[in-house]
């Protein structure tokens, strides 16, 4: 199994460009169920959990053609297998994303249920009460969620909690519906929005994408489209990090500051310099970040999926963070690897308190999520001496090239077996 090894203590600078969004490309790679007609898209990340999304809809029918740079086209012309299998869902809990637009073009589908992961259980009934109020006749059998609906009927669908995916998924199964479906309390996050684009783009009708009401008009059916997949604000916001912790100074290319302004201004209370052009980033951090407390909520405020990062740069920070994780009720496995270069964190249930050693030590950890291994990637940058993390597979599935990007920033990092 790989693992990385890093050379810590380089301040990194230079420049480097952010890949397509992980989280925007699964669901849309998702859309193409949708139609009979091809649809096109750039800006895919090479990433593994994207190769298993292809496996998956690759096995219903769907064929997919790459044009060995970051674009593809997938035609689902022959979609004849709106199965979904365990073998494939466990691996990734972002599989859930094709049980709507299953329903809703061939009325039936059979999705393996994703069980818990890593950072919490993570059900999925929201996805299942929001397909039932379209009128789907929705069942767990052996472990699967089997779905059925002639044709979808649109609904008034009230979310217990914002979800993204359950957001997405609901949308797409709403497109191809006979009427109106409102979905209130909906996701706000800017993937959300990337896919509605993508769904418009294919003759979706939706209004208030980026807002927790979103109306979606049922058409009969969507037609081919192309679409770019929007920059990955979780990646950016990684090297951003990566950056400020090191004492470095680094420009972020084909990347946005509009969707990571929560990361952005947390970045300028730590002490960083920060300017931003409409595709670019540019950072400069101070000689010692002061210590920036955190508390993670739904888009816009600041993301569950950068608490990881901020943990690890205030490790090394002057003063004492607080950090409260209040989206999922696992998320802090990275927080003992990171006492084990050093850290002084105190965890207290979903709270952990943070106070700023002068270094850290390069020392063996173990990758037990993705975003847990962004953090652990960090630490060991920061840290004096070999830092190895096992496990690395957690960061293959979100961060594309990532040792190659380091690299160009000047860090000293290597993939070992
Ligand atoms: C998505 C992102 C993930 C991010 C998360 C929160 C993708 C592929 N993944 O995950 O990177 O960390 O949003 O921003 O986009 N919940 C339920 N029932 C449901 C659905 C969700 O109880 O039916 C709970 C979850 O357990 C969690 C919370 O709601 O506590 C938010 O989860 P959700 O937004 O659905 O996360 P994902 O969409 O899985």
């Amino acid at each position: 199994m790989d693992k990385l090894l890093i050379q810590g203590g380089v301040p990194l600078s230079g420049d480097v460009a952010i890949s397509g969004a992980k989280n925007a490309a699964l669901p849309i790679l998702c859309a193409c169920l949708l139609t009979s007609e091809p649809l096109q898209l750039t800006n895919v990340p090479h990433l593994n959990d994207i190769a298993t999304m292809l496996r998956l809809i690759g096995q219903m029918g769907v064929e997919v053609t790459m044009d060995g740079n970051d674009g593809l086209i997938l035609d689902s012309r022959g979609l004849n297998n709106p199965l979904a299998p365990y073998e494939m869902v466990k691996t990734m809990r972002a599989s859930i994303l094709v049980l709507g637009a299953l329903v809703a073009r061939c009325g039936e589908a059979r999705v393996s249920l994703p069980g818990g992961c890593a950072i919490g259980a993570r059900p999925v009934d929201q996805h299942i009460k929001g397909l039932q109020a379209m009128g789907a006749e929705v069942g767990v059998e052996h472990g699967y969620v089997h779905a059925k609906a002639s044709r979808l009927k649109g609904a008034r669908i009230v979310t217990d909690m914002v979800t993204v995916t359950g957001t997405e998924n609901l949308m797409m199964a709403a497109v191809l519906a006979d009427g109106e479906t409102v979905i209130e309390n909906a996701a706000r996050e800017p993937e959300v929005v990337d896919l509605a684009n993508c769904l418009t783009a294919m003759g979706a009708h939706i209004v208030g994408a980026g807002t927790d009401l979103i109306v979606i008009q049922g058409v009969e059916r969507l037609h081919g489209a192309t679409h770019a997949i929007m920059p990955d604000r979780i990646e950016t916001g990684t090297y951003l990090c990566a950056a400020a912790a090191t004492g470095g100074s680094v420009r972020l290319t084909q990347t946005s500051a509009s969707y990571l302004d929560a990361v952005i201004d947390k970045l300028r209370e730590a002490g960083c310099e920060i300017a931003c052009t409409p595709n670019e980033i540019a950072l400069k951090a101070p000689a010692r970040l002061k210590a920036v407390s955190v508390r993670t909520e739904p888009y816009p405020a600041f993301p569950t999926d950068m608490q990881a990062q901020f943990m690890a740069i205030n490790s090394v920070a002057d003063g004492t963070a607080l950090i409260r994780e209040t989206i999922f009720e696992n998320r802090f496995m990275h927080a003992v690897e990171l006492i084990r270069l050093g850290a002084n964190i105190k965890l207290d249930g979903n709270n952990a308190v943070v106070t700023g050693v002068p270094r850290l030590d390069g020392a063996t950890v173990m990758a037990t999520d993705l975003r847990a291994s962004a953090s652990l990637v960090i630490a060991g940058l920061i840290a004096q001496g070999e830092t190895l993390i096992e496990r690395i597979y957690h960061l293959d599935r979100g961060y594309e090239r990532i040792e190659e990007k380091l690299a160009r920033l000047g860090a000293s990092v290597r993939r070992v077996r």
